[in-house]
């Protein structure tokens, strides 16, 4: 396999996000970071351009390393842009049942197969959920989201209200 889609919500990209597209980075010729829909999630924060723009930021120091927005399917969206695969990452074995089920449905429908990375202990009570819900209430970041962004997303999600991007 050598270029994988790395989809997600990316709302905001965090340091767990980041744990996975540096070892991606250093393992496959092209790493291609999709941000995606779950339709079932009602909590944006940031809209996919700012999402895209954050992304962007932290993937610089990687050359083999781009990020795009799709609309709909995964499994659409792996074919569309040339993947062999797509890449998740795992963080503990509560992610297993549903990435799993997300991996088969995605093989059904497409052929697509899913690649897993485990997580890093050091990041893998990280969510973009918690960031969010931290950010909005004044802590601090810090360790969380890309060190280079802190400042970015700090401001930005103590700025948000509750319902909607801004
Ligand atoms: O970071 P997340 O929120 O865990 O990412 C989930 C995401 C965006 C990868 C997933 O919801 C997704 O694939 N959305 C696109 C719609 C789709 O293909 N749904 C069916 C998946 S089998």
């Amino acid at each position: 396999m050598r270029t994988v889609l790395y989809p997600g919500s990316f709302d905001p990209v965090t340091a767990g996000h980041m744990d996975i597209i540096s070892r991606a980075a250093a393992r496959f010729e092209r790493v291609i970071i999709g941000v995606l829909r779950n339709p079932e999630k009602t909590t944006d924060a940031f809209s996919p351009a700012e999402r895209l723009s954050l992304l962007r930021k932290a993937a610089a120091p990687y050359p083999n390393v781009e990020a795009a927005v799709f609309e709909g399917l995964l499994a659409r969206a792996a074919e569309a842009c040339g993947a062999d695969g797509v890449l998740r990452g795992l963080r503990t074995a509560g992610d297993v049942e549903s990435e799993f089920m997300m991996a088969r449905l995605n093989r059904q429908m497409a052929g697509v197969e899913t690649v897993f990375l485990a997580a890093s202990p050091a990041v893998s009570h990280i969510s973009a959920s918690m960031v969010r819900q931290i950010g909005r209430l004044g802590g601090d970041l810090r360790g969380l989201v890309p060190e280079n962004l802190l400042e970015e997303i700090s401001d930005a999600l103590a700025q948000r209200d509750w319902n909607g991007y801004r």
